[in-house]
């Protein structure tokens, strides 16, 4: 019996922002071994050709641009390369995002009647930088807002199209510290609520996925102290994470694949699936 299968993905075409990232670069490898025409747009040039050349040394196929999710000019520049060489797209992964510390408060809660308040200045919420809120929020929001402008005209009509968005546990309940970042994926998952009803008769999916809690470079000031002891807010959220654990980037592989193949979910569309180790399904109690 020839148990040889084909990846039910393999010769789509895939644009992948934020791919030279480390959990959208795992997804972009995953892709690549299906057999998916991956491009990868990522500000920083290099990171995404690291994920492409390793795309190609496994036998696939890739390509790395440079494009920075907020500046259209660069992502219109980008479609036109990819147009040219592929074609079209069936597959547009929105996954540039994170967090900044201009975006940020210093403490969790307000500590206004302690004698070691930040009250004001940097860290206090009354002082938070405006600018460094808002390009939080763009990156988050804006940043999937405009790749998606830009590509959807090669991605409708070509029949199982699919635009999936990265969301986040913070998206549905904020996470302390980071107003500017949850405030930004609970937009976006209302945005993909928004885009899967305006296109669903044009045949183009619209989903997100959630992850929980990864340990990634864009976090790690946050979870790691310098001796590489967990911070007591990585203990919390291991705590608050029924598996015990932080996900490992290709465990958001399965879920990626899924949303990708419509022939397995075809009907799906306006969904944001977790991956989270059952972090959103814990009361804490
Ligand atoms: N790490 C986690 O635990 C976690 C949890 C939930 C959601 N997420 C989301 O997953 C996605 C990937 O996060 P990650 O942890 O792999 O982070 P990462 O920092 O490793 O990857 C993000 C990538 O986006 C790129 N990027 C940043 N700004 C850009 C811009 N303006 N234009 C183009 N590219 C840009 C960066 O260069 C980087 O390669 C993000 O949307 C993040 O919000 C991460």
């Amino acid at each position: 019996m020839n148990t040889t299968r084909t990846s039910p993905l393999s010769g789509k075409v895939a644009v992948i922002t934020g791919g030279g990232g480390i959990l959208c670069g795992a997804m972009a490898r995953a892709l690549g071994a299906d057999g998916v025409k991956v491009a990868i747009l990522n500000r920083t040039a290099a990171k995404g050709e690291a994920v492409a050349q390793a795309i190609r040394d496994a036998g696939g196929d890739a390509l790395s641009l440079a494009a920075n999710v907020l500046d259209r000019a660069s992502l219109e520049a980008a479609r036109a390369e990819i147009q040219q060489r592929w074609g079209g797209v069936d597959i547009l992964l929105n996954g540039a995002g994170g967090n900044h510390p201009r975006g940020t408060t210093a403490t969790e809660t307000w500590q206004g009647a302690s004698p070691t308040a930040v009250t004001t200045g940097p860290g206090s919420f009354l002082d938070l930088d405006e600018a460094g809120f808002r390009a939080v929020f763009d990156l988050n929001f804006m940043g999937t807002l405009l790749p998606t402008q830009v590509f959807l005209p090669l991605l409708l009509g070509r029949p199982g199209s699919t635009v999936i968005n990265v969301s986040s546990m913070g998206a549905y309940r904020p996470m302390t510290k980071v107003p500017a970042y949850c405030a930004a994926k609970a937009a976006l998952n209302n945005l993909t609520n928004w885009m899967a009803v305006h296109f669903a008769e044009a045949g183009l999916r619209v989903n997100a996925i959630a992850p929980g809690f990864f340990s990634t470079e864009q976090n790690k000031a946050l979870l790691w102290n310098a001796d590489g002891s967990p911070t007591p807010r990585a203990k919390k959220i291991v705590d608050h994470t029924p598996m015990r654990r932080f996900g490992k980037p290709e465990e958001l592989v399965g879920a990626l694949r899924w949303l990708c193949d419509d022939k397995a979910s075809g009907f799906v569309t306006g969904a944001v699936i977790p991956v989270d180790g059952g972090f959103s399904a814990y009361a804490g109690v």
